[in-house]
This record gives structure tokens, sequence and C-alpha cells, in this order.
């Protein structure tokens, strides 16, 4: 496994990805705010925004004390470039057209399933399988927040359907 002749694009992969999880938490705290109304969405929201604030720690974290281990980027660098740009523009549209909650819901849901490779554990894969580990447990804590979407956008549309008859 030899990194070491580009090591300079292999850091930038940290800095992107941790651009990504920082415009994910931005967007969900936004959302926190705009459904502010609706405790429970809110809450979901901020909780879900928190996460994602996780994520982000754990990409500095690598930038920071791995930087120079040996490793291998597993993904491809200018996807996560541009996915890194459309939330940027997904982030500026949403402040301009807020979406009403159930839209809010399913976009988002989408997106962690698109985004789902982009996290720590298997953005790089690194020669010490014990560095591996350390970011799969952190990981661990919060796999089921999509879940955790999915059970509330049902919830909101079992409401809205009883609710229209
Ligand atoms: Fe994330």
């Amino acid at each position: 496994m030899d990194t070491t002749s580009n090591h300079a694009d292999h850091c930038l992969i940290f800095k992107i990805c941790a651009r990504i999880e920082a415009q994910t938490a931005e967007l969900y705290h936004y959302y926190s705010e705009l459904f502010r109304e609706n405790h429970d969405a809110a809450q979901l929201w901020h909780k879900t925004a928190l996460e994602e604030e996780n994520h982000l720690r754990q990409f500095e974290l690598a930038d920071r004390l791995y930087r120079n281990v040996d490793f291998v980027v597993a993904i491809d660098p200018e996807r996560a470039e541009r996915v890194c740009h459309k939330l940027g523009m997904l982030l500026s549209h949403v402040r301009q057209q807020p979406p009403d909650l159930e839209t809010a819901l399913s976009r988002a849901i989408e997106m962690e399933e698109s985004l789902a490779d982009l996290h720590m554990e298997s953005v790089v894969r690194f020669a010490d399988g014990s560095i591996q580990k350390i970011f799969k447990a952190m990981m661990r804590f919060d796999q089921e927040h999509v879940q955790l979407l999915k059970r509330f956008l049902t919830d909101v549309t079992q409401s809205r359907t009883d609710r229209d008859g």
C-alpha cells in the first residue's frame, strides 16, 4: 500500500469530506430552526445535526493525527467535490424557498443514502487496521439516523393522510 507519492491529494480528501459534513450539519440546524414550531421535528433535526458535527470531527481528527500514516483513498475525490458543490447549492436553495416538512425529510433521506459512503470509515482504508477500527466504532453510535428520519417521515405522512381523510 504505497500512498506516499500524493499525500497532498490525500489530505485534501479529509478537508473536502469535512466540508460535506459541515454543510449537512448546517442544513439540519437550519431545518431545526425552520420547523421549530413542531417540537419533535425540531428535536430530530437538531440531534441529526449534532451527529453530522461528530462526523465532521472525525475528518478533522484524521487530518490532524493520521495524515502521515499509510492509507488509500477508497472513493472518487472528484465526486466528493461535486457533492460538496451540490450541497452548497442546496443550502442556498432551501434558504430561498423553504420546503415543507415532508419534502425536507424525504430529500434528506435521499441525500443521506447517496452520501453514506462518504463517511470517514469508508473514505479511506488505513494500512493499520486498528485505526480503521477506531472510526468504525465511532460510526456505530449514529448509524440509525437515516432510520429515524424515515420513521419520522412515515409518521408525518400518516398523520397528514389521516387529517386529509
Ligand atoms: Fe454525516
